[in-house]
């Protein structure tokens, strides 16, 4: 060959390996952008293959992941392998060994035939003319592995195509690698959900197991404590509240005379008027419950809070504290409204229950001193909404029975009190001592 001729040739191989070279390049710079984007991981992965197998002129190939507690290798992503190629290939103790001391190197098939993963498929890399598998090993992780079949051109593999190949599976290996790391979290997340869910669950029974033990203990009262956790839902729900929030505000309901359990069942009980010591006695229930609930880790934080103040007042006449307004927690006076509207709408030894209307006239008239305004607005809300067949709720009629809620008048008087309640009561009480 002439020296001429001779350049020429070896001008064009260079320029061929050169081409070649910046087509890779680009091809592993795309797989790289393709793994960092947070695409759809079974994308990436085809994206990824296509680019594997385009940059070398491969003709078939794909990529396994490996799951680790199932030792079975699954197919992600395939190109022309055809529809009997396992999907799901099961790996042994040995070939797990054997592809984490490889690395995440090509593996020729036909010289790889001594171990055990390429005996036992040996007729369908065969029979999909598979010629390199590529163990996905990053970090001493076997993570999966790449399938690839001859190229187009015939050629063997080159230890140079090897060394892409390498590159680009890594790139691959990372994509698998993140998806499990995220599949773990996301597994870990629903697993707390569910731990939280079973706590709140064990929390609700026992919750409603104290408001039964406390309502039991109080004989005339029976079911005081449950009304009271439904009216302060029944108000917090009027208020838009969020469901947790709601359903803190029952909880707090349930569990506010929780201190009773420390009064002695004579008081409680007492079938009259009792009198100024005894009920000092029971006037101590408040604090009572707050040191009992106090130490319990509550998902709601007000609910030990409901129990200490829901006798205060808006006028500073309650007790224990002898508290105003802003001082007093939001959630004590939800539940303080809910207890004395149960109060008022109950039988008691010494008493009937009151009238509708006198309960309605009551609470316009102590919105402002005992209640806050806003809150007696909203339970007369509530009571409109279920009269009106707004509300398929029917926390009322269960509540205060159908006799009281079909009462002559009714709504035209809750409407009343609601027109005069809303637009001239003051939000804050100015206290005149
Ligand atoms: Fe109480
Ligand atoms: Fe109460």
């Amino acid at each position: 060959m002439k020296l001429q001729e001779m350049r020429s040739t070896n001008f064009s191989r260079f320029a061929a390996e050169r081409n070649k070279l910046v087509h890779t390049f680009g091809a592993l710079a795309e797989i790289g952008q393709e793994v960092s984007n947070k695409h759809n991981f079974q994308e990436t992965v085809r994206t990824s293959l296509h680019l594997v197998l385009g940059s070398l002129g491969i003709m078939r190939g794909g990529v396994v992941r490996y799951t680790r507690f199932e030792h079975e290798l699954n197919m992600v992503s395939a190109r022309g392998l055809g529809d009997d190629f396992p999907f799901g290939m099961s790996l042994c103790y040995e070939d797990e060994r054997q592809f984490l001391a490889n690395g995440l190197y090509p593996i020729e098939c036909d010289q790889a035939r001594v171990l055990p993963f390429f005996q036992v498929y040996d007729r369908s890399l065969e029979r999909a003319k598979i010629e390199l598998f590529v163990p996905l090993v990053v970090r001493d992780e076997l993570l999966g592995g790449i399938f690839l079949g001859e190229k187009a051109s015939g050629e063997q593999y080159t230890s140079h195509d090897k060394e892409i190949i390498c590159a680009m599976g890594r790139h691959i290996g990372v994509a698998i690698s993140q998806r499990n790391l995220m599949a773990e979290l996301e597994r870990r997340a629903d697993e707390n959900r569910r731990l939280y869910d079973d706590l709140k669950m064990t929390y609700k029974d026992t919750v409603k197991a104290f408001a039964a033990a406390i309502d039991r203990k109080d004989k005339y009262t029976e079911g005081h404590s449950v009304r009271v956790g439904k009216y302060s839902e029944a108000i917090a729900r009027e208020l838009g509240w969020g469901e947790e929030e709601i359903e803190g505000a029952a909880f707090a309901g349930y569990l506010h005379d929780i201190g009773k359990i420390t009064v002695e069942r004579k008081i409680i009980n007492a079938p009259y008027r009792i009198n100024a010591k005894e009920s000092t006695e029971l006037n101590k229930h408040p604090g009572a419950g707050y040191e009992i609930l106090q130490p319990i880790r509550h998902p709601y934080a007000g609910v030990p809070l409901a129990a200490k103040y829901h006798h205060e007042r808006l006028d500073g006449r309650g007790y224990p504290d002898g508290l105003y307004d802003r001082e007093i927690p939001y959630i004590a006076k939800v539940v303080n409204l809910a207890d004395a509207f149960d109060a008022m709408t109950s039988d008691r030894p010494y008493r009937r229950r009151r009238s509708a209307q006198e309960v309605f006239e009551d609470l316009q008239r102590n919105s402002g001193k005992q209640f806050a305004p806003e809150l007696v607005t909203a339970l007369l809300r509530g009571v409109i909404r279920e009269l009106s067949g707004e509300s398929k709720d029917k926390t009322f009629r269960k509540m205060l029975g159908r006799e009281y809620m079909e009462s002559e008048g009714l709504m035209p008087m809750v409407r009343t009190a609601l027109n005069e309640l809303a637009p001239t009561t003051p939000l804050t009480f100015v206290a005149h001592k």
